[in-house]
Parts: C-alpha cells; sequence; structure tokens
C-alpha cells in the first residue's frame, strides 16, 4: 500500500473510533489481545523509558473484585462531582455502575512506574497506540480511570507502580458519537488566532506557500 493511502487508512480508523461503555458476549481472540499489547510495547517514550507495564485480567472473579473496588470510588465521586460535570455525565448515561468491567472479556489495567521521566505522557502515547490498534481488530474499547482505585495488592502490583486506566475490551454492544470541535477552533498558523489553512484548492498548498511561490521569480 503506498503511503498516501496507508495515512488515509489510519485516519479512517481514527475517524471510527468510539467510546464503548457497553459489551456483549462476541468471542475476542487471544491474538488481538496480544497485537493491542504489542502496539503499546513499540510506542515512543521519554528517553525510551518504557515505564508501562500492563496486566491481562480475564479471570471472572478478579473482574468483579476490580469492579467492586472501582464502584467504591465511583460512588464518592459521583455523590462530589461538580454540577456541570455532573449533568455532562448524566446526559452521557454515565453513572457510578461500571458493568463493562465484568462484561468485557478482558480488562487491561495500566500501570506506569513512579520516578521514571516523563512516565505519565509517556504511558498515554502507550496507550492512545493500544486504542487504535483495538479499532483495527475490530472490537470496543473505554478509557477508563478510576482514579484513586486500589488495586494494587488485588493484582499483586508493587506499590512503585501507579494504575493509569482500564482498558476493558470486547466487542461493542452500543456506543455514542460525540462531537469534535472544528479544526478551525483548535488549529492555529504560526500564532494563537491565525487561522490554519487547510490547503484544500485544487493543488493542496498553504496559502503561505502559494504567496511564497508568486513571489519568487524562478516560479
Ligand atoms: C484521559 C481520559 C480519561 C477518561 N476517563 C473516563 C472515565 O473514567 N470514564 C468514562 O466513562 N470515560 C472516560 N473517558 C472517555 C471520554 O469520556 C471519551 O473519550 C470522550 O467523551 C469522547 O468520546 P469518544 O471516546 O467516544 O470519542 C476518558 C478519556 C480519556 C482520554
Amino acid at each position: 500500500m503506498d503511503r498516501n493511502l496507508r495515512d488515509r487508512a489510519l485516519l479512517g480508523l481514527i475517524h471510527g473510533r468510539r467510546s464503548v461503555r457497553h459489551f456483549d458476549n462476541g468471542p475476542v481472540k487471544r491474538q488481538a489481545i496480544t497485537r493491542i499489547l504489542e502496539a503499546g510495547r513499540l510506542a515512543p517514550s521519554g528517553s525510551n523509558r518504557q515505564p508501562w507495564r500492563y496486566i491481562v485480567v480475564e479471570d471472572p472473579a478478579l473482574k468483579q473484585a476490580i469492579r467492586t473496588e472501582c464502584e467504591r470510588i465511583e460512588a464518592r465521586f459521583h455523590q462530589r462531582a461538580p454540577a456541570e460535570l455532573a449533568s455532562w455525565m448524566n446526559a452521557h448515561g454515565i453513572t457510578a455502575q461500571k458493568p463493562f468491567l465484568e462484561e468485557a472479556p478482558y480488562l487491561i489495567v495500566a500501570y506506569y512506574r513512579r520516578r521514571e521521566p516523563y512516565a505519565v505522557p509517556s504511558i498515554w502515547v502507550s496507550i492512545a497506540f493500544m486504542l487504535l490498534q483495538v479499532e483495527q481488530e475490530g472490537l470496543g474499547t473505554l478509557t477508563y480511570t478510576p482514579v484513586g482505585a486500589r488495586l494494587n495488592t488485588l493484582l499483586c502490583v508493587p506499590a512503585s507502580f501507579q494504575l493509569t486506566a482500564i482498558l476493558p475490551i470486547g466487542v461493542p454492544a452500543d456506543y455514542r458519537h460525540q462531537d469534535r470541535l472544528a479544526l478551525s477552533e483548535i488549529a492555529n498558523a504560526n500564532r494563537f488566532g491565525e487561522p490554519f489553512d487547510e490547503g484544500g484548492g485544487p493543488d493542496g498548498i498553504s496559502s503561505v506557500e502559494r504567496a511564497e511561490q508568486t513571489q519568487c521569480p524562478q516560479n
């Protein structure tokens, strides 16, 4: 596949991805989980320290225990959530109940090693790579961040590692489309507030490039 087509295929994948909070009991091949982990393994990291460690949980009793602990902290979180966030969560059907932690055949529990340089941004790049591979596999997941959940003892993880996220992985049962800001709202050219020219003209070049071309007597 030529590079242009490959890039477009990647963007198509990115367009198609959604957070999935309900899974049906369709099968998930173990090799798919291996490839998802492989995508995370190959991510770039600060000083190439690769601070991430992943635990694949498929044992139903462990998944149930993870759900119990997460729902414990979620109950507190939902009680104390600021009004605006509470109403957003309400509108999106997000409650303190986390059935996806048992519905999904696999959970990838993501930890990073504390005190590594750039550990937090690094693990998030690795997680992002995995999100894309989940989509490539035709599966669904959610970036679930149970802040304050205590899972280290349950999963025998040393205290030097910090829980970051749980990715439940399975066959999507339903999902919702979330809007995004337009490119014109997030992209600036050279300075904040200057619109970025998307190069949408017939030749696909930007107005800056065009101006340079017309200024240059050789063109
Ligand atoms: C860093 C991060 C943390 C998130 N934490 C949660 C979470 O704890 N619970 C949840 O239901 N969704 C969580 N999400 C999912 C977002 O709500 C979701 O990505 C966003 O609403 C956009 O929807 P989409 O993923 O379907 O495009 C998180 C996403 C990110 C990137």
